[in-house]
């Protein structure tokens, strides 16, 4: 059983890159199929067929599915959504606002991805590939499987036992909308499956995203955000896609600068995510639709390599706490230890050099405000010390 999941900035070629991954998967004998969480679907556009709400099988060992999202919000958050709803209506919330407040921030793309658990469970594939939501929303509701446990638990601190007890006497004395049993069983089983999704796509075994970029400056800039939470998140990372570079034998002197730019843009792609794998693929001459461009693009990623490979293991950065400090943990190649020189440049942004080995990093945001306090070599690894400047 093997998890592939797919983020990255919108318009760079997640759809693209889902689409031919799956096909790939399928033609090697695996039963694949690949959902797409992005409420703007167009993996259907990208095989040129229809493609439901519900698996779709698209070839032998093919399935497609687009996710829909009111349908999923419905099963999973329906009856969370309705009491709290009720609750909040209970506290004077008008009814529209207290609808909409009910809505938890992540729930519904949240719900999307716990499709991803049913399709692991009912053992119909080897390969489930999910062509996420673009970035921003992505890294939220992946942090949220933890998040949305401790909403619920914080909301419904209720023991179940002492609440069939107290469930009565309440009545007698407040009007407050209590949960009901099947309530109670709704979000015991929701907090089962947010934790079993949770172990699904942390469990590096099973689970890897692959970050899809352009060479291009804000792409990448927004890449190294979204590499920097999965890494925070223990969201295993196994590779990145450097999408729509121009060929070399395209002489066109109008794309002169924009081939001169993605050479600059590939290195920092270097300095931004080695040493996950990067593998390019080439701007195809026609629009990508279809099964035969499809497998076009499988073999410029992954040329004879099966797709469900895991490509790398490990993190390429990592922040833990130690007192009040964080330090900020970075694998290092074999190398001379010469003098560490630390940048901060523009907001988040740290680089690291270490003669000619450089490293562009996005800083999460509990390191932006904080003074970095020295850097030292520990073994095989670098550690940066991120001071908490309240206490000092
Ligand atoms: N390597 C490529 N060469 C040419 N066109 C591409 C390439 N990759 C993607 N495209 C096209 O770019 C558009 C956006 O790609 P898509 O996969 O839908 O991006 P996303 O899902 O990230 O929004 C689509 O029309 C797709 O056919
Ligand atoms: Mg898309």
């Amino acid at each position: 059983m093997r998890i592939i999941l797919f983020t990255g900035k919108g318009g760079v070629g997640k759809t693209t890159i889902s689409a031919a991954t799956a096909l790939r998967c399928a033609n090697l004998g695996y039963r694949t199929i690949v959902v797409s969480t992005d409420p703007a679907h167009s993996l259907g556009d990208s095989f040129d067929t229809r493609i439901g709400p519900e698996p779709t099988q698209l070839q032998p060992r093919l399935w497609g599915q687009e996710i829909d999202l009111l349908h999923q919000m419905q099963r999973h958050w329906g009856k969370v959504q309705q009491y709290l709803a009720a609750l909040f209506a209970w506290r004077g919330m008008e009814g529209l606002v207290a609808e909409e407040t009910s809505i938890l921030p992540g729930m519904e793309e949240l719900a999307s991805l716990m499709q991803i658990s049913y399709l692991a469970e009912s053992g119909d594939y080897d390969v489930v590939v999910v062509d996420m939501a673009p970035t921003g929303a992505t890294l939220q509701l992946l942090a949220f499987p933890e998040m949305a446990t401790w909403y619920i638990e914080k909301i419904f601190p209720f023991e179940r036992k002492a609440m069939r007890i107290a469930r009565p006497l309440m009545r007698t004395v407040t009007d407050m909308p209590l949960p009901e049993e099947d309530l109670l069983d709704a979000i015991e089983s929701l907090v089962k499956d947010l934790n079993h999704l949770e172990g699904l796509v942390s469990n590096p075994d099973i689970s890897t995203v692959r970050l899809v970029l352009n060479p291009e400056k804000m792409v990448i800039k927004e890449a190294q955000r979204a590499f920097t939470y999965l890494n925070l998140y223990d969201l295993p990372t196994d590779a990145v896609i450097s999408n729509r570079h121009i060929p070399d034998d395209v002489t066109d002197h109008f794309f002169d600068g924009w081939k001169r730019r993605q050479v600059a843009y590939s290195q920092l792609v270097e300095e931004s995510f080695s040493p996950l794998p990067i593998f390019k693929v080439p701007f195809m001459a026609e629009e990508v639709v279809g099964p035969q461009a499809l497998e076009h693009i499988a073999e410029a990623v992954y040329g004879d390599t099966d797709p469900t490979t895991i490509f790398f293991r490990g993190k390429a950065q990592e922040v833990v706490k130690d007192g009040d400090d964080y330090l900020l943990i970075l694998p290092l190649p074999l190398l001379d230890k010469r003098d560490i020189q630390l940048h901060r440049g523009m907001h988040d942004e740290l680089i690291v050099r270490i003669g000619n080995w450089k490293r562009h990093i996005s800083l999460p945001q509990s390191l932006i405000g904080r003074q970095i306090a020295g850097a030292r070599y520990r073994q095989d690894h670098l550690e940066i010390r991120f001071r908490n400047s309240v206490t000092d």
